[in-house]
């Protein structure tokens, strides 16, 4: 009866431990990962034509290969290329192909079937721009090339060299945009044809320019790629007639941090560290980098090691202890009269348990509950 209960109480422990021990941040489901993306109506449509496109390559080589005489295969096959036939098997395979944007290309898949079919009905020659037919022409979500918005104007500026080469023209190629520049970044201009803030001209021919960055040391503008060739110098580094903006080393300054911090120099910045909580002044990060011991702290070799192990830190902690093990020894003493061959297997794993734990807390410096080379466990199981 008793030890049912043990059993039981014990299984109700291991199970409640296995709850808390793998509880894990809930997993992204993956209709998360899937949903939708915004590609706009365009991509979307260019989407679709690609997979039209497989459809038609798919099904390039008829549906009745291998069957009777050559000439009637021949005759089936040019049947089948121009019929209805061949088109309702693309549309059966059309978007599955596409994982990631299905969703969009089927939204395009069912716009375009009207189109689709008259431009199936007219016999056109494969070869034909599908894409500029359904979604340029009929479905108007997108431009020719180098045109943009509702009415597929032309891209403002010099169409042979297209925002300077170092940009594109808003909404080209969609129904989108004003069709001015968007810039690269390093470039500005209404033709990206300046250097941005902080970026020089690296290289200019008829028909082609480049902006580089300015040196980390640089403020504002530089005239070339050193520290010598800034305008103005960022703050943190000071003009030096040598090397141009030079990193100014702020640990030299006894007084940029406290006597408990270390000092770190950065290009253009410090930091100030605080030293390990054992140190009184340091020289780096470590209770082993120590000028001298704070109070409460001894040198051992090269650390500063605590004084006295702290008699009040884990009291309630042992106390919680010595009442598991005083519980786990009930649990002995009662399967004892159970059966003695089982509660010696459990009594060495429950001393075992015991002294690992115990073991665990003095290494940690927490208060022991029995000095372990005293204790004798063969001895006690012997008894
Ligand atoms: C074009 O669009 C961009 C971004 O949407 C905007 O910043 C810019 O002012 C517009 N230009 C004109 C001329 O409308």
């Amino acid at each position: 009866m008793e030890l049912n209960k043990l059993v039981k109480l014990n299984i109700w422990f291991i199970t409640l431990s296995t709850v808390f021990c793998s509880v894990q941040p809930p997993a992204i489901s993956p209709a998360l990962l899937n949903a939708p993306k915004n590609i706009g109506e365009c991509m979307s449509c260019k989407i679709f034509v690609e997979s039209f496109k497989k459809g038609l390559e798919r099904t390039s080589r008829g549906k009745y290969e291998g069957g009777d005489a050559a000439w009637e295969e021949e005759k089936l096959k040019k049947t089948y290329k121009r019929s209805e036939i061949r088109l309702v098997d693309i549309q059966e395979g059309i978007c599955k192909d596409e994982s990631k944007y299905g969703i969009q290309c089927h939204h395009v898949a069912n716009k375009a079937e009207d189109f689709i079919e008259e431009w199936w009905a007219q016999n056109p020659d494969e070869s034909e721009d599908l894409y500029s037919y359904i979604c340029i022409d009929k479905l108007k979500f997108c431009c020719p090339k180098n045109h943009f918005g509702k009415d597929c104007k032309p891209c403002l500026g010099d169409h042979s060299n297209l925002c300077s080469g170092n940009g594109k023209c808003r909404g080209e190629g969609t129904r989108k945009g004003n069709g001015t520049c968007l810039c690269d970044t390093g470039y500005y201009g209404e033709n990206c044809d300046q250097c941005a803030d902080g970026y020089f001209l690296s290289y200019k021919d008829d028909n082609k320019m480049l902006c580089s960055e300015c040196h980390v040391a640089c403020l504002g503008g530089c005239q070339g790629g050193t520290p010598k060739d800034c305008v103005a110098c960022k703050p943190g580094f000071i003009f030096d007639t040598s090397v141009g903006c030079l990193d100014i080393n702020e640990c030299e300054d006894d007084k940029t941090c406290t006597e408990d911090q270390i000092c770190l120099n950065s290009l253009g910045s410090f930091a100030c560290m605080n030293c390990d909580k054992a140190c009184e002044g340091c020289h780096g990060v470590g209770p082993d980098m120590c000028k001298k011991c704070a109070p409460g702290y001894i040198r051992d070799g090269e650390y500063c090691v605590i004084e006295s192990k702290a008699e009040d830190v884990g009291d309630i902690s042992a106390t919680t202890r010595y009442f598991t093990y005083i519980g786990l020894l009930i649990t002995i003493a009662i399967l004892m009269t159970k059966s003695t061959s089982l509660a010696s297997i459990v009594g060495v794993m429950v001393m075992s348990y015991i002294m690992g734990a115990e073991y665990y807390c003095m290494i940690n410096g927490h208060q022991g509950l029995v000095n372990l080379t005293d204790f004798d466990l063969f001895q006690l199981l012997r008894t």
